[in-house]
């Protein structure tokens, strides 16, 4: 059976753009915190006023999705044990791998500083073992041939996460579901989706709940495989 493979999607996680870099809101949120603009991830919780002048505001700008998402899916024995991995697929086409033994902090001001470095550098810690590092330039190349199962508050199969898990397993695909605050997916994921899938009980979920019942799915899954032994 393949490693389960989970991405977050077009995750809301970049850098202050230079559009915005000498905005007054972005400027004071720079001072307060001792930081060039340029050395900041725009955060709608603080760039709010700043961010609407950008392209697709409303789907950018929340590393608290990506947060949230990975600290229900990281540090976990499935994780840990090798039975998945996890990636961030960035709005830019990159795609972040995670190391099994990788901690992310909890703190939201570290867990943002710990990703500035990673979207400057490729890679945390800069030097030694990655922990965190730049896996491919697209999705495309991430999936290397393998199906995207998206996950999609809009399609018409309905599953149980428990059976999204094994699906993804027993047929070497990847799962995938959107690391964003609102909307639909790009056209680009959408193209490289090979199946929609909803999970059963039909309400729209925040990514991070998603993460949570992914990695409940997972737990079962290990064992399932334990007992198969
Ligand atoms: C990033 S949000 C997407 C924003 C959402 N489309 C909206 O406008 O509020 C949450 C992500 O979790 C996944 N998701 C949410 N509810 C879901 C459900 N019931 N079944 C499957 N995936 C779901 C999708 O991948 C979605 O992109």
């Amino acid at each position: 059976m393949a490693k389960v493979t989970i991405v977050l999607l077009e995750a809301a996680l970049e850098l202050v753009p230079k559009e915005i870099a000498g905005h007054p809101q972005v400027v004071k949120s720079a001072r307060k915190y001792g930081l060039r603009p340029s050395d900041m991830l725009l955060d709608a919780g603080i760039h709010w006023k700043a961010m609407r002048s950008l392209d697709s505001w409303w789907r950018r700008g929340r590393p608290d999705v990506v947060h949230l998402s990975l600290l229900n899916l990281l540090e976990k024995a499935p994780v840990r044990e090798g039975l998945a991995e996890v990636y961030v697929h960035l709005q830019d086409g990159r795609v972040l791998a995670f190391s099994p033994s990788v901690r992310i902090p909890k703190n939201y001001d570290r867990f943002k500083g710990l990703m500035t470095q990673v979207l400057k550098l490729n890679r945390a810690p800069p030097q030694g073992e990655a922990l965190i590092w730049k896996a491919s330039d697209s999705l495309r190349e991430l999936l290397g041939g393998r199906g995207l199962l998206l996950l999609s508050e809009d399609a018409e199969v309905e599953e149980r996460p428990a059976d999204v898990v094994s699906e993804a397993a027993e047929g070497n695909m990847v799962i995938g579901f959107g690391a964003f605050p609102r909307g639909p997916f790009s056209q680009e994921v959408l193209s490289v989706a090979s199946r929609k899938v909803k999970i059963r009980g039909g309400e729209p979920l925040k990514a991070w709940d998603v993460a949570c019942a992914l990695s409940c799915a997972l737990y079962d899954l290990a064992e399932v495989l334990k007992g198969q032994d």
